[in-house]
């Protein structure tokens, strides 16, 4: 068989690999994109965890499940009366996968115009070949590609817990979580992170009695305490039932009860007191983290290193220790972020252009979809004291905002974290509505190294959520205007 040339060959077609792709075919370079993913019908279906079951189809259950909530509980503040309201979750299942397929349409699409050739199939490292490295795709067809470059974007699984392996009817990831088929009267989730309190979020607004079980002691110990201890607070005003400190013990689903139907899960486990327990759910989603991926990779055959938790070991500019193979998204260290996925392949495509890719780490904004959003970029106030360093905070709530008032969404605030001398912004921390969006001003801010002078100094929009971020900078120097 001959092998086909390229420039550059990407494995993974996730947000680091068909990014990675496109950026590097936009550079004049000949690029082959080789990706595994199947859809129900057994055709190619790239984006990754991202677009097949993690950020896309996540956002659209949290935005179903959110308009029932809002039909439910508050369309009536408005005036507005609904008899007989009712979820057609088949109906809302169905409505996901068709926006999960217009993104795989889409990225084939963003393929063929930037002539990024496709290649549908499981891709290994065979040898280094003179002029580059050989990569075998073991899909319909066989192939053989050489790279002379090649940039391994092949993401990462769900961690399960010891002895509960995922069944996807009974124990759950992600995946098997995004398509429940009825909403469960009962649901457990192990892990209160960033999947367990949004998946939490979508059942429980369902109808689902929600039990979320953590190990740690503190809530969302990543975040910034005030913030964590607001949402905490929402959470559990709305009826998720958070256990901390607990251990979780054995896990065991009963017997199905036959015709196919799921007969549900046993946990045992001990409270932070130290007492026994135990949790009897129909459904069990266990979100505990993540493992980079690299099966069926063969990393072996050509000696590229792993570390010991399984990652793609890589120096900061994305380079292996093999000379021109590159590594990005949740297969290296880092957070396992899409947008940090895609920052890095752009990064690497215009690093083998000779070109200086640029990632900063220290602005790569987080968000947690749940209602109120979470969004932060930068340090919180807990690792600012611990590195000694002087700062001042300002704080501003939603409550003092006449855009939220409007809303009818006032839970949260805006929270400004700057030195202390020098004024520079250092943190920014949002819980409420629309954090999502409103994170995007303080991430600019940061990149640009701005103080919060700045922010207080520019004029916005009236009236807007993002007249919070104003204030919070505002705040910072002790002169807000409307609170
Ligand atoms: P992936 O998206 O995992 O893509 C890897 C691709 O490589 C896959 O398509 C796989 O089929 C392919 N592959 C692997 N091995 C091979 C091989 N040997 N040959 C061929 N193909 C191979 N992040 C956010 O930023 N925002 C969110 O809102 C968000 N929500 C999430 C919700 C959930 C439920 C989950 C699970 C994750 C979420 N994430 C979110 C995280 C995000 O999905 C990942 O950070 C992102 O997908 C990582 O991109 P990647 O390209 O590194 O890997
Ligand atoms: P996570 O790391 O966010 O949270 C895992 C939680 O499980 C932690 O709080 C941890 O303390 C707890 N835990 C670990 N072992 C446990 C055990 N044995 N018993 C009880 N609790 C235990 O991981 P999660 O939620 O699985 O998500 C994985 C990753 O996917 C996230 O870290 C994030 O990178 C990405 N993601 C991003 C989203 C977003 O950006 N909105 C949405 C969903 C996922």
């Amino acid at each position: 068989m001959t092998s086909k040339q390229f420039d550059v060959v990407v494995i993974g077609a996730g947000p680091g690999g068909y990014i990675a792709a496109i950026r590097a075919a936009q550079l004049g370079f000949s690029v082959a994109c080789v990706d595994e993913w199947k859809n129900g019908k057994g055709g190619p279906a790239p984006g990754g965890t991202c677009t097949n079951v993690g950020c896309i189809p996540s956002k659209a259950l949290l935005q179903s499940s959110e308009n029932f909530d809002q039909a439910g509980h508050h369309f009536a503040d408005h005036g507005i009366n609904i008899q007989g309201l009712e979820m057609d979750v088949g109906k809302m299942l169905a409505r996901k996968d068709q926006v999960v397929k217009q993104n795989n349409d889409g990225i084939l699409f963003l393929f063929k115009k930037n002539k990024v050739t496709f290649f549908h199939g499981r891709a290994s490292f065979a040898a280094k070949a003179e002029a580059g490295y050989e990569i075998k795709v073991a899909g319909a067809a066989e192939e053989s590609l050489t790279g002379k470059h090649v940039i391994v974007a092949t993401g990462s699984n769900a961690r399960a817990l010891p002895g509960a392996p995922f069944d996807e009817e009974n124990i759950l990831s992600n995946d098997g979580a995004l398509r429940i088929g009825g909403v469960p009267k009962k649901l457990g989730l192990i892990g209160s992170g960033v999947i367990g309190l949004e998946m939490g979020s979508v059942w429980r607004r369902l109808g689902a009695e929600v039990t979320v079980l953590e190990a740690l002691p503190t809530f969302l110990g990543a975040v910034d305490e005030q913030i964590a201890k607001e949402a905490h607070k929402a959470f559990t005003k709305q009826g998720l039932k958070i256990e901390l400190g607990v251990k979780v013990g054995a896990v065991k689903t009963a017997p199905s009860t036959g015709s196919g139907r799921s007969g549900g899960v046993s946990v045992a486990w001990t409270n932070a007191k130290g007492e026994a327990q135990v949790l009897e759910v129909d459904k069990l989603i266990v979100s505990i983290g993540r493992v980079p991926n690299t099966i069926g990779l063969n990393a072996d055959a050509v000696g590229l290193k792993l570390d010991e938790r399984g990652a793609i070991l890589v120096d900061d500019q994305c380079k292996t220790n093999l000379p021109n193979v590159w590594a990005v998204g949740d297969v290296v260290r880092g957070p396992m972020l899409a947008h940090k996925a895609e920052e890095e392949g752009v990064a690497v495509a215009e690093r083998i252009a000779g070109q200086h890719g640029h990632v900063n780490f220290n602005t790569i904004p987080w968000v947690i979809y749940t209602s109120p959003e979470i969004a932060w970029v930068g340090q919180t106030e807990q690792q600012l004291k611990a590195a000694g360093v002087k700062y001042k905070a300002g704080t501003f709530p939603f409550m003092a905002n006449g855009r939220a008032r409007a809303l009818g969404d006032t839970t949260g605030m805006v929270k400004f974290l700057a030195d202390a001398a020098s004024d520079e912004i250092l943190g920014v921390h949002i819980v409420g509505p629309m954090a999502s969006e409103l994170i995007s001003e303080a991430v600019v801010a940061m990149e640009f190294r701005a103080s919060s002078e700045d922010i207080a100094r520019i004029c916005h929009a009236h009236p807007s959520l993002s007249e919070a971020t104003k204030e919070a900078a505002l705040a910072v120097d002790k002169r807000t205007l409307n609170f």
